[in-house]
């Protein structure tokens, strides 16, 4: 049998201690499927005292994860302490460096410096795997790196946070507030430590650009995404919607256009009856269009301590079956010298159907107005109507407002926020609009 595999891991939170935990019930199951042990013999974190409920105390204790990264001890880096600068990056520059494999769940620092790093341990003939950075336990990575690379990929879109799906989907259900929905999301492990990264959409940016590297074979490029979250849907907008027969989730898309790629993460209302409206609770799921095997939607666990340790034990298993002196499979596909910078299309070039709500004062003509402000940007309305759910039946009578719903044809991101300008300055609004886009 081959030397054991040894792992130093930093980082013990959620996914780092259910790493250590399975690696040590797994023992012989994963040295019978890999040849090899696997043995964790060096870990970090920032607080040694912390009750963890699993058995650390074979292993060595380091304080800075740079200096574990360094350790002759050690074969593979397993970094599990998130961001995209600091102790995190540091340490995955030292592994590479330093001639270790690294393994890694951290899709801000991949986002940020995937390219980089790529190119690093391709130089030192080293294996970059990050299955756990995007949808958690789905292995999206390798599917789309590996038994896709024949196809040519037109988009790809998904929901890529569980914590904003569980929250949608218990707002839509059960009419839980949003601010309960989050409290339970961080309770139950799903949120970042940050949940701002969550529900305004930037987690669902760096996941999304790893994507679009793989999937377009360019340069990661995630500050030229457009970025929306969830933190404006209200309630009145998840029954209008509803109403109208879609769900509204939180996607991250990218799509060739004509004019270079889309990357936008923004909510959006998709129909019933499509795949990516049945997706609930804090369950992922990634939909790619590719020009031979058509549309794959993959789906499960995005979140959580087990299902994000699965994809980070697959990864270290990975390493514990290629052998020395072996090519390594590039981390984005194709050779990290070779990715193509990224060209971007412009947000307002984008072209669907849009949802738009807006508050208004209940006077004589203001429906006409608006249907002619929409009319002058040649946007063709498939619906427009004055809603006044029952509930609001009280209120309307105090503050004599009412509140048109229109559904539009697909036109230009550019014509809906010129109408929306105009709209605003004839004065007919109490409150901002709500705009949301319609994926098919
Ligand atoms: N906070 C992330 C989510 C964890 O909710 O999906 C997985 O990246």
């Amino acid at each position: 049998m081959a030397e054991p595999l040894r792992l130093g891991v930093a980082g013990l939170g959620t996914v780092g201690a259910s790493l250590v935990r399975i690696l040590a019930e797994k023992h012989n199951f994963l040295t019978d499927r890999c040849g090899r042990v696997i043995e964790v013999v060096a870990v970090c974190a920032r607080d040694r005292s912390r009750e963890r409920s699993v058995d650390l105390s074979a292993m060595k204790w380091f304080d800075d994860a740079v200096a574990l990264a360094r350790d002759p001890a050690i074969d593979v880096f397993v970094e599990l302490i998130g961001g995209d600068s600091g102790p995190a990056h540091d340490s995955v520059v030292a592994a590479l460096d330093a001639g270790k494999h690294v393994v890694t769940a951290n899709k801000a620092l991949l986002a940020r410096h995937g390219t980089e790093l790529a190119m690093k341990a391709e130089q030192n003939g080293l294996i970059l795997n990050f299955e756990a950075a995007v949808a958690g336990g789905i292995p999206i990575i390798k599917t789309m790196r590996e038994a896709l690379t024949a196809n040519s990929v037109n988009r790809v879109f998904g929901i890529l946070n569980g914590t904003c799906n569980y929250i949608l989907t218990r707002m839509e259900r059960e009419g839980i507030s949003y601010d309960d929905c989050l409290a339970e999301a961080q309770r139950l492990g799903y949120a970042e430590a940050d949940p701002t990264f969550d529900v305004e959409g930037f987690d669902t940016a760096h996941k999304l650009a790893i994507l679009t590297s793989i999937a377009f074979g360019t340069k990661v490029a995630v500050d030229e995404i457009y970025v929306e979250g969830i933190s404006n849907i209200t309630p009145a907008d998840i029954q209008a919607a509803y109403d109208l027969g879609y769900r509204i989730k939180l996607l991250g898309v990218a799509q060739k256009t004509d004019t270079g790629i889309e990357q936008r993460v923004h909510p959006t209302m998709v129909p019933f009856d499509s795949a990516i409206a049945q997706i609930h609770d804090v369950t992922n799921a990634v939909a790619i269009d590719g020009d031979i095997v058509g549309q794959l939607v993959l789906s499960g666990p995005g979140a959580g301590g087990d299902a994000t340790a699965s994809a980070v034990a697959g990864d270290i298993a990975d390493i514990a079956k290629s052998r020395p002196g072996q090519q390594y499979a590039p981390a984005f596909g194709a050779p990290a010298a070779q990715l193509a910078p990224y060209r971007q299309a412009r947000m307002r070039a984008h072209a669907g159907g849009y949802f738009i709500r807006i508050n208004v004062h209940d006077r004589i003509g203001v429906i006409a107005s608006v249907a002619t402000r929409m009319a002058n940007e040649n946007i063709s309305l498939a619906s427009i109507v004055q809603h006044t759910p029952a509930k609001q039946e009280a209120a309307k009578k105090q503050d004599d407002h009412q509140t048109i719903i229109m559904v539009t044809h697909k036109t230009t991101e550019l014509a809906i926020r010129n109408a929306l300008e105009k709209i605003g300055e004839d004065g007919h609004l109490v409150s901002a609009p709500q705009m949301i886009r319609i994926e098919n």
